[in-house]
């Protein structure tokens, strides 16, 4: 079970796991609840390393040839979760019209690899690689993709919402304004062996 890797739909809301260390403790947990509640959700076998051989830091190889728009795969890595998006047309194109709300739209931190510095933070438009934990406290937020008003944010555009203290981010993992979390979600060192394959823990070749 540790070794499996499992689809979230479109809305992240089956994601059980409120917590940083509740997602250490209870990774198997997590995948089994989301399994028993959508049934249709495919599960992926992997040939990702031991469990024993990530939480020491090896890098992870993910499967997204069966992710499909609009949907999120996690996995783990280094005792993180490891949140792999497939966005679309739609979630890609709000992101600019978000810029005046968030802390740091340029991203200007030091929390992402220099060939994911763009608007999109990611290496392919369409694919968004994210440390799954709040850069609040290290909650695990939800994905709450739909655009529509919700109880945290009227003019809701589709992102991530942490309930621990209602810190939201965007499509992009970018963080807006005015809530807890100081700095945008994190984008792991990561780069494409093929285009279904990510390595998770490894720079591409030659960047700097
Ligand atoms: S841990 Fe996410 S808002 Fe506090």
């Amino acid at each position: 079970m540790a070794n499996e890797q499992v689809l979230d739909p479109v809305d992240g809301g089956g994601t059980v796991d409120h917590g940083r260390r509740r997602f250490l403790t209870a990774t198997t947990a997590v995948v089994g609840a989301v399994g028993a509640g959508f049934a249709a959700v495919p599960f992926i076998k992997s040939w990702n390393p031991s469990a024993r051989a990530k939480l020491a830091g090896a890098p992870i190889t993910i499967d997204i040839s069966a992710l499909g728009e609009g949907q999120r795969l996690v996995d783990e890595w280094r005792g993180q979760p490891i949140w792999v998006v497939k966005r679309t047309k739609q979630m890609l194109d709000v992101l600019p019209t978000l810029d005046p709300r968030l802390a740091d739209p340029e991203s200007t931190t030091d929390q992402q690899p220099e060939y994911a510095k763009n608007e999109l933070r990611s290496i392919k438009p369409e694919i968004s690689v994210l440390v799954g934990l709040c850069t609040h406290l290290g909650c695990s937020p939800e994905m709450v993709a739909e655009i529509k008003p919700e109880p945290f944010d009227p003019e809701w555009k589709g992102g991530y919402f942490c309930p621990c203290h209602k810190s939201r981010f965007d499509m992009a993992g970018r963080v807006f304004q005015g809530v807890p979390a100081p700095i945008n979600l994190l984008v792991p060192p990561h780069h494409y062996e093929s285009d279904t394959s990510i390595v998770i823990g490894v720079d591409p070749q030659g960047a700097a």
